[in-house]
């Protein structure tokens, strides 16, 4: 069977509604696609619906999205089983779980052998060996990266990642799905962390490095980044936005690929996710998100206070 035009598609299948699955269902959502959802922890999946309506609304609001809130939220249909993705129709299964690759080999080779021969996959891996996937998933030629930032609805970066088995009209039609949903692809090659995360990770953990030294405080290495760097979320705020553990799985994942010494986890970050620290989705990071508006810096004794 051809590969459809990104015209032609209407819905796309997603697996995983957490911190990024959720944020890409809106920006799908303001793509005027249908996505139909398998997500295993109700309790998520319930709190990011609600998210995915406070961003429409908080559009509208802003005067960024004139569309009918609930018609749109209409398009989101959540599935009682993982089985459902092979039945719902849509020609692209974007799977958004776990950073974790026995995880995600173990989905692509479920999904791979349930899912109709000709539906395309796309994985929002932060790091991961594309091909890996592409060989377990056993159609290598319909299956390509597509490393969306956070939030996708609101950044409009999107890293598309090839490798050689990939089909040139599946690349092209991703590249046009791109532009339907108002993202700027880029594309890189099967590299550890890709172009992102690559540098994105080092620069990271260096500033972790600093606040371990007790050089300077969460607050000040954030303002010097946003004032001076012009990063608007400075450092902390993005790897809470980003979450503790995420972020670790990423820098051991591009440990192992490269053992390059610039990916080694500085042991605050362990601390933090031993405590359920794992910033913004769990109200405590960095910064204490308590109130979402107003959020303050925790202070270095704080974070490394452990649970018993
Ligand atoms: N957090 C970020 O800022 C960020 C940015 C870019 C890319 N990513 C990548 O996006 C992916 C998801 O990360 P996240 O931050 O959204 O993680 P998350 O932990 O917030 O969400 C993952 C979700 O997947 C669900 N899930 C896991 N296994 C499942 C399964 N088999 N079936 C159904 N649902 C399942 C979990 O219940 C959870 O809700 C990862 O590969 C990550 O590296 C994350």
């Amino acid at each position: 069977m051809s590969i459809p035009k990104a015209s032609d598609v209407k819905s796309i299948a997603l697996l995983g509604f957490g911190t990024m699955g959720h944020t890409w269902a809106t920006a799908l959502l303001l793509g005027d696609l249908d996505v139909h959802v398998w997500e295993a922890d109700r309790k998520m999946a319930d709190t990011n619906t609600g998210r995915v309506r406070g961003y429409l609304d908080s559009m509208q609001k802003k005067g960024k999205f004139s569309g009918d809130i609930d018609k749109t939220m209409a398009r989101l249909h959540h599935l009682k089983s993982e089985a459902e993705l092979s039945t719902c129709g849509a020609p692209i299964l974007l799977e958004v779980i776990f950073e974790d690759m026995k995880l995600k080999l173990d989905v692509f080779t479920r999904l791979g052998k349930a899912m109709p021969k000709e539906t395309i996959f796309w994985t929002n891996t932060s790091c991961l060996d594309i091909e890996k996937m592409a060989v377990a998933s056993g159609r290598p030629d319909k299956f390509i990266g597509t490393h969306g930032m956070n939030p996708v609805h609101l950044m409009r970066g999107m890293e598309v990642v090839r490798h050689p088995a990939l089909d040139s009209a599946v690349l092209e039609l991703t590249l046009g799905m791109m532009k339907r949903i108002d993202k700027d692809a880029f594309l890189t090659d099967n590299v550890p962390g890709f172009i992102v995360n690559n540098g994105l990770i080092p620069w990271l953990i260096h500033f972790v490095n600093m606040l371990q030294r007790r050089q300077a405080t969460v607050e000040d290495i954030d303002i010097a980044i946003s004032s001076c760097l012009g990063h608007p979320q400075g450092v902390f705020k993005l790897t809470d936005f980003i979450g503790i553990n995420t972020t670790i799985l990423v820098a051991e994942e591009l440990h192992k690929a490269t053992l390059d010494p610039r990916y080694i986890v500085p042991p605050l970050l362990y601390d933090m996710r031993k405590a359920g620290w794992d910033g913004f989705k769990t109200g405590r990071g960095f910064w204490d998100w308590s109130d979402k508006k107003n959020p303050k810096p925790v202070a270095y004794d704080k974070l490394c206070e452990r649970k018993a």
